[in-house]
């Protein structure tokens, strides 16, 4: 049942401080400062990493890319119904790694096999034990969130966040790579998402922005796929125009639709170039006359430029995306409570898209 909430997207989101202690457990040697996860251990050192994914999981994906390029690993992510009917060459030492929460996604079952028969090793990461997906890969990665229920994907995307987190640091360890801090930030994850969950103003800021025109989503490096799974969660559940664009990109065509009557959600984390650049972006947006919302750990000075901010705690910038993430799920949550929308089952929507 919902235990008491009253959808359970909303159980869910709550839920995620235990999903990602399951996701962790076993999984950091804090003595040792690194990962150790057994499942990756015959997983050989792949040249390139692709990912085939859906929608949220695509994101996920996104992510992935980011942290591996970081890592100085080539990667790349693919649209799963793209790559299923145009697949990219594959080398001897390429990995495709299928994201999918369900493990029975039709697209990506169907891009993954497309990986397999062209000879690439596949590994899945999934939360269903024995899904399709985990059947047929070489290998699997589970992301242990636990049962989802609600349509909205929500506490499966963070664990699927955390899961290619543990899967960049494996390859990175064996390149060298001093994992201690983020391990330390792994391990302090569930707390700092507790956190946000408990302080979040996200359902006092919704309320200034019920009659938008339409609602978007600005993020630059690792912001930016949460900028596209903000945008996501909120058109599917309040059936408003959302869109998430990568912040350097508004310039190039987005800025058009912004006014005074379009509320834009800016993710910064940090103070690095990246921050000071998407900072720029928000300045624009601004001088359009839009209410610009900062979604950040504090580090930066964008909170000058903001009308409103939703805070997380400072931490790595490889957990940052969690806990900025989280924000947004309660924003898209409490905009479409207040709208009295079908959250738990959107229009048009299914759980499991077993079709292609
Ligand atoms: O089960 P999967 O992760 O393969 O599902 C892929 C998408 O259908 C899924 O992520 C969908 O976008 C979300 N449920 C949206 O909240």
């Amino acid at each position: 049942g919902k235990s008491g909430y009253d959808h359970f997207m909303l159980k869910e989101i709550n839920e995620q401080p235990t999903a990602l202690r399951q996701g962790l457990s076993g999984r950091l040697d804090e003595l040792a400062g690194r990962v150790t996860v057994e499942e990756l251990s015959d997983v050989e050192t792949p040249g390139r990493v692709e990912f085939v994914a859906c929608g949220t999981s695509y994101h996920a994906a996104l992510f992935g890319v980011e942290a591996l390029r970081a890592a100085d690993i080539p990667a790349q992510a693919f649209l799963a119904s793209e790559y299923a009917t145009g697949p990219a060459p594959v080398r001897d030492d390429t990995l495709v790694v299928g994201v999918t929460q369900s493990g029975e996604t039709a697209d990506t079952l169907s891009a993954l096999r497309e990986a397999r028969a062209r000879g690439a090793e596949t590994l899945a990461v999934t939360n269903v034990v024995d899904s399709s997906a985990a059947r047929e890969c070489d290998h699997v990665l589970y992301i242990r969130s636990g049962p989802e229920i609600g349509v909205a994907a929500t506490k499966t995307f963070s664990s699927q966040l955390v899961a290619l987190t543990l899967f960049t640091a494996t390859l990175a360890e064996r390149g060298g790579e001093d994992a201690r801090e983020l391990v330390a930030a792994l391990r302090d994850l569930p707390n700092h998402l507790q956190h946000v969950l408990d302080e979040s103003r996200a359902a006092d800021v919704v309320e200034e922005y019920l009659d938008s025109e339409a609602y978007f989503f600005i993020g630059r490096g690792p912001a930016f796929p949460v900028a596209l799974e903000g945008a996501l969660k909120f058109k599917e559940i309040t059936y408003e125009h959302a869109e998430g664009f990568a912040s350097g990109e508004l310039k190039h065509g987005p800025l058009a639709l912004v006014t005074a009557n379009t509320p834009v959600f800016a993710v910064v984390t940090g103070d690095d170039e990246r921050a000071r650049k998407t900072i720029g972006n928000v300045k624009e947006v601004e001088a359009r006359d839009a209410p610009v919302v900062a979604v950040t750990d504090g580090a930066s000075d964008v909170e000058r430029y903001a009308d409103d901010v939703l805070e997380i705690p400072e931490t790595h910038p490889r957990t940052a995306p969690v806990l900025t993430n989280a924000q947004l799920q309660l924003v898209a949550y409490h905009m479409a409570n207040r709208l009295g929308r079908a959250i738990d089952k959107p229009r048009n929507l299914a759980k499991s898209v077993t079709v292609e």
